[in-house]
């Protein structure tokens, strides 16, 4: 192929991105009191190397009873703050991937154990648990403590400290912001009729759920420096008769863009435990095509995405302009090498790791490419080639 559309460079406001390839945010549970640990730095360090163009870190919350567990992220303090800026350091001394940060509030999906231990609720009086709070006092699982209904006063310190996680990420250097709006976190909560039931001005109608999801994005929006790129994550559907669906995050989407969105990341589900997902490679992906077909800002796609000619056709057909990766650079941290080699692209690559190619991949990181000259790159000091 010769050039294929996976590799193709794209700008999103500020961000350079050298390919399509994207790192979905992923959850480590293992912050310390919300501060990162050296976990991070490694963990981070790998992906910002994997030759992905953009690397988002996880969903990191907005306050402390914002976490999903309490070993997640959060960017609420000067610690939290202080210990993310330390990891960030090391990664851009190393790699020039574009990085950002998920920013996030579990709502009443918040306070349970780490995936490991269970991933169990922990109600407020146990150990490691918190009251949670959600648009309505619904418990995601009939059975276990309800969230408290967030009151006006609580709603607006929620927005706040969006837009202060915001400051906080601007301050260290991020690139990008994507808010949190998919599965079935706070503000999701808010945009579903399955879980926000309020009688007020964000609840019943659509335009009244969508009210608060849009206040923090403005509020986000105002406060990250404006030539800095601000993306929100959808789940385009719940998966559940009744509940949020595509027409309603067209709708949404459009309204995002309408306020200056730079781009929607369409994932699906979350919301409700009776959710049916027909789960199989690429089964998000009609979601994002509606979604680009609705907006113009920049779409991307998620989900089972596993093979470079699926992530190549998903890009070159239009479908979305970026793919994003979770589970598969898990598996494979050198993915975006393996699809490289097989498309028949070059990337960069780390200075130190040039010797790694096999003869067959030689092309790879570009004879005449940004790494330097081949094939001196593959001369040994005693000047053998291997
Ligand atoms: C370990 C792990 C942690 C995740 N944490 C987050 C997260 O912090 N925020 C989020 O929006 N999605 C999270 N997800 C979902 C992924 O970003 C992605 O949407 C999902 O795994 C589907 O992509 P995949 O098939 O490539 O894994 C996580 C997934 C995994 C596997």
């Amino acid at each position: 192929m010769a050039h294929p559309a996976l590799f193709k460079p794209l700008r999103v406001r500020n961000l350079e991105l050298a390919n399509r390839i994207v790192i979905a945010p992923m959850c480590q549970y293992s912050a310390e009191d919300g501060r990162m640990t050296d976990w991070h730095h490694i963990h981070l360090g790998q992906l910002a190397m994997s030759g992905a163009a953009l690397l988002t870190i996880e969903a990191s919350a907005v306050l402390p009873e914002g976490r999903i567990t309490w070993g997640d992220v959060g960017l609420y303090d000067d610690a939290t703050e202080e210990a993310m800026r330390v990891t960030l350091e090391s990664v851009r001394r190393w790699s020039d991937a574009v990085v950002g940060i998920q920013l996030g509030h579990a709502g009443r999906k918040a306070s349970t154990e780490v995936p490991w231990a269970g991933g169990h609720q922990i109600a407020p009086d146990d150990a490691h648990g918190w009251q949670t709070v959600a648009p309505s006092a619904i418990p995601f699982d009939p059975g276990t403590h309800a969230p408290v209904a967030l009151d006006r006063d609580g709603m607006v310190r929620i927005r706040d400290a969006f837009a202060a996680a915001a400051k906080r990420a601007a301050r260290i250097g991020l690139d990008f912001v994507q808010i949190h709006a998919a599965h079935g976190y706070l503000l999701h909560q808010f945009l579903s009729p399955l879980s926000n039931q309020r009688t007020d001005e964000y609840g019943g109608s659509l335009e009244n759920r969508m009210r608060f999801p849009l206040e923090v994005f403005d509020a986000v929006r105002a406060a990250f420096p404006a030539d800095r790129a601000v993306t929100v994550r959808v789940s385009a559907t719940d998966w559940v008769e009744s509940g949020w669906d595509l027409e309603q995050t067209l709708a949404f989407s459009k309204a995002l863009e309408a306020r200056g969105v730079d781009a929607i990341h369409v994932s699906t589900g979350g919301l409700h435990p009776a959710q049916k997902i027909p789960v199989g490679p690429s089964y998000q992906v009609p979601f994002a095509r509606a979604v680009k077909q609705a907006v113009s800002v920049p779409v991307v796609a998620v989900g089972l995405i596993t093979s470079p000619e699926q992530a190549e056709a998903i890009v070159a057909t239009g479908d979305a302009d970026l793919i994003a990766l979770a589970r598969t650079v898990l598996y494979d941290p050198r993915w975006p090498w393996h699809a490289a080699a097989e498309l028949g692209a070059t990337l960069r690559a780390p200075k130190q790791y040039l010797r790694s190619q096999p003869s067959k991949h030689r092309h790879l990181f570009g004879v005449d490419g940004p790494v330097g000259p081949t094939p001196t790159w593959v001369r040994d000091d005693d000047g053998a080639y291997r």
